[in-house]
């Protein structure tokens, strides 16, 4: 326990400028060598933690899980994976983190359970019409003998989004079969979830990232509605549709709230809510989860209208509901953005690494410059930014794992016309040789490339203008000049974004063909190298005017 920590400040507003580093625990450091992370790996790698310059840590989820869908399938939600370690681990680890002034966050996953929860697991056997089945959504089915799925819901990883037992009923899943969803209205499950967050925040976690928080309530009256396709975002949501960001999930957020009130400081909150930028504001709300992730940039190609749109839209959506903004580049589901920034507009990636990343053969040097000037630009925005394990070494996506190695349910549940997101989530290369790069002493999980060889920790630290350095070198610089949420911008050429922060530091970055003039000052960091004192195509600078 850490509540007497003298590093951490009380400070009930730190987090709206913090920067938070994603730990995929399973990738990251395995210490006891059987290839998969752990949390004793976790803590062996603290100083290089502190070594970055980052205000948080958040773990994706360690719990109790059969690993159906990367951890996120949890069957015990106060208790830690054995394969991972103990409860004591995490002691050490959260202990070891505020020591250098490291703040956590955990992974709560509310929408659904793993079915080897020991509720689920009680309702298939208590059977059809038991209590037992009423945490859960159990149906009977359509059709003469209940053999159709009792709507045409989707699952995200396809098809549907029901699985029969043998005893008839079926019960639903918005995600793999192993992943049932909860029935929010049954008290159990409000009540449950609301000692989970007691539980973790009395072990000194100061925040939350909520996973799939738009999906808790459910339109479930009968006949169940239709609901033919997922969310497309440029459709306006009212608060009624069948599925998603119903209203009604808000009083949810609001009784989470009031536990996260109960400590000092409060605990924070950050929703994964998929739905329209001005949708995505009512979880952010002082009186719900306080943060939303802001997924625009993910999903923007570089272009230089579209990030300026993107900037100025978050910028006043946060400031309208008291927020800060998010900021994301790449993330456990998504293909890194090394890789994604080389992809024509229009193409996300995951096509790209279904054909083990040959259509189209894109320009990794050039992918690499344009991440390294985007990350740079995101990280001087006002609000928090979200990075992800091996963003630091500017990774590229792992577009050609073999299909013998893949571990994503979208694999499996497309008939593996889908290859996933294993590509990003490829064990960490800590050092340059083998077994695993130094991730563990033996095997990865997941077959690493030769090239990690040249992006390891070893191969970048202390290394000038290596893409580990320029991370340090902005997050300390960012320690010192985002002392204030201020933000400007400043008129330029059309190809190039410019604003200003604080107390005369600017941003400049430089979508454009040809090099352009900086302003009179010192430049701090640049992303590339400045020519003939010119900033050049797909680089980003700041710098404290003169
Ligand atoms: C997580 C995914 C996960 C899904 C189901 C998402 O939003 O980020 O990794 O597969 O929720 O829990």
């Amino acid at each position: 326990m850490t509540e007497d920590n003298v590093v951490l400040s009380k400070d009930p507003n730190w987090w709206r400028q913090a920067v938070v580093y994603q730990v995929y625990p399973r990738s990251f450091a395995d210490a006891n060598g059987d290839g998969l992370g752990d949390l004793k790996g976790i803590t062996s790698r603290v100083p290089y933690l502190a070594s970055l310059g980052i205000d948080a840590v958040w773990l994706s989820p360690f719990y109790p899980s059969e690993l159906a869908d990367g951890g996120y399938d949890v069957a015990d939600y106060r208790n830690v994976d054995p394969k991972l370690g103990t409860l004591a681990d995490f002691d050490e680890l959260i202990g070891a983190l505020h020591a250098v002034g490291i703040r956590m966050f955990v992974d709560i996953v509310p929408n659904h359970s793993s079915d080897q929860h020991e509720w689920f697991q009680a309702a298939l056997a208590a059977g059809p019409g038991s209590p037992e089945r009423e945490r859960y959504i159990f149906r009977k089915g359509l059709g003469e003998n209940g053999e159709l799925p009792p709507s045409d819901w989707p699952s995200h990883f396809g098809p549907t989004a029901w699985t029969r037992l043998p005893d008839g009923e079926w019960y639903l899943h918005l995600f793999a079969p192993e992943q049932p969803d909860f029935d929010w209205d049954h008290p159990d499950v409000r009540d449950d979830f609301l000692k989970t967050l007691r539980f973790w925040s009395d072990r000194g976690v100061d925040g939350f990232r909520v996973d799939v928080a738009h999906a808790l309530t459910k339109d479930l009256s009968e006949p169940l509605r239709s609901k033919p396709a997922f969310i497309d975002f440029d459709n306006p949501l009212t608060g009624d549709d069948v599925l998603f960001d119903r209203n009604e999930v808000h009083e949810i957020f609001r009784s989470w709230r009031e536990v996260f009130n109960e400590y000092d400081p409060p605990r924070v909150a950050v929703a994964e809510a998929y739905v329209r930028a001005e949708r995505r504001m009512t979880y952010a709300r002082p009186d719900g989860l306080g943060q939303a992730f802001n997924f625009d940039l993910l999903v923007s190609p570089w272009e230089v209208g579209t990030y300026r749109t993107v900037i100025s839209d978050n910028v006043a959506l946060a400031e309208s509901v008291g927020a800060s903004s998010t900021w994301v580049l790449s993330n456990h589901d998504k293909v890194r953005h090394a890789s994604r920034l080389a992809l024509p507009a229009g193409n996300d990636g995951s096509l790209w690494v279904d054909s083990d990343g040959r259509d189209p053969v894109i320009d990794l040097d050039l992918g690499l410059r344009r991440a390294r000037a985007a990350t740079l630009l995101m990280l001087a925005l006002p609000g928090s930014s979200y990075l992800y394990q091996g963003e630091e070494l500017g990774l590229h996506e792992v577009a050609d794992l073999p299909a013998e190695s893949l571990q994503d349910p979208i694999w499996k549940r497309t008939g593996h016309g889908h290859k996933g997101r294993d590509g990003c989530r490829v064990p960490l290369p800590w050092t340059s040789e083998s077994p695993s790069f130094g991730f563990g002493s033996g095997d990865a999980h997941l077959p690493q490339p030769s090239w990690f060889a040249h992006s390891s920790v070893e191969a970048e630290d202390g290394v000038a203008g290596s893409t580990l350095e320029l991370y340090r070198a902005a997050l300390t610089l960012r320690r010192e000049l985002a002392v204030t949420e201020s933000f400007d911008w400043v008129a330029s050429v059309d190809t190039v974004l410019h604003f200003a922060r604080g107390d005369g530091w600017h941003c400049i970055t430089n979508f454009g063909t040809d090099s352009v003039e900086l302003p009179a000052g010192r430049v701090l960091v640049v992303s590339g190298a400045i020519v003939g004192g010119l900033l050049p195509t797909d680089t980003t600078a700041w710098v404290a005017v003169s």
